[in-house]
């Protein structure tokens, strides 16, 4: 197995990261933030953009899976959830890539059954043509083609996760 052609050098990363951030950091000011990462994929994002939001936050994670190899399962298993409390809190969701959109779809839904004061979304990559089901993103860095990516966090069987740029996973025959 081999890993593709880039598609994001690490300049490009983080120039992306500063612009969501600064965003984020306007959209906030004087109110109650609460990043949260889901992992393990946004767990690279995640530590880059909270380094880069310049207004105080609380952060927590979610600890969730919904794949297999390079299929998804379609069922979202979660092994950790978010321990602070929520009722005083903008909450912000941040994760890796939105892909067909049962992950964060589902973690959506049980994070609003706890009463956040707002919930926005925001993922590093959006594969949105793959789209299953309808889930507004409040904060996109790039859109990319629906090819399978590793790298920044995301991985092929939890490997990969570790380069510091993002690739086209292409699969030996
Ligand atoms: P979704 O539920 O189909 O939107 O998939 C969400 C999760 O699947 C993401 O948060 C990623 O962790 C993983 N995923 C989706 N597409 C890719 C990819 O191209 N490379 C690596 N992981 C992916
Ligand atoms: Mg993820």
């Amino acid at each position: 197995m081999i890993v593709g052609k880039p598609l994001l050098n690490t300049r490009q990363i983080q120039a992306k990261v500063k612009e969501l951030a600064d965003r984020i950091s306007k959209d906030y000011s004087g109110k109650e933030l609460l990043a949260v990462g889901i992992l393990k994929g946004a767990f690279m994002f995640f530590s880059d953009i909270v380094r880069a939001i310049e207004i105080p936050l609380t952060l927590d994670f979610v600890v969730a899976s919904s794949y297999m190899k390079a299929e998804t399962s379609g069922e979202v298993k979660i092994y950790y959830d978010i321990r602070e409390d929520m009722s005083d809190k903008h909450v912000l969701l941040i994760d890796d890539i939105v892909d067909t959109g049962i992950t964060l779809n589902q973690i959506k839904e049980r994070i609003l059954t706890k009463c956040p004061k707002s919930l926005r979304i925001c993922t590093f990559l959006d594969k949105k043509e793959r789209r299953e089901v309808e889930i507004p993103i409040d904060y996109v860095g790039f859109e990319i083609p629906s090819e399978y990516v590793v790298g920044y966090g995301l991985d092929y069987d939890n490997k990969f996760r570790n380069l510091p740029y993002i690739s086209v996973f292409k699969k030996k025959m």
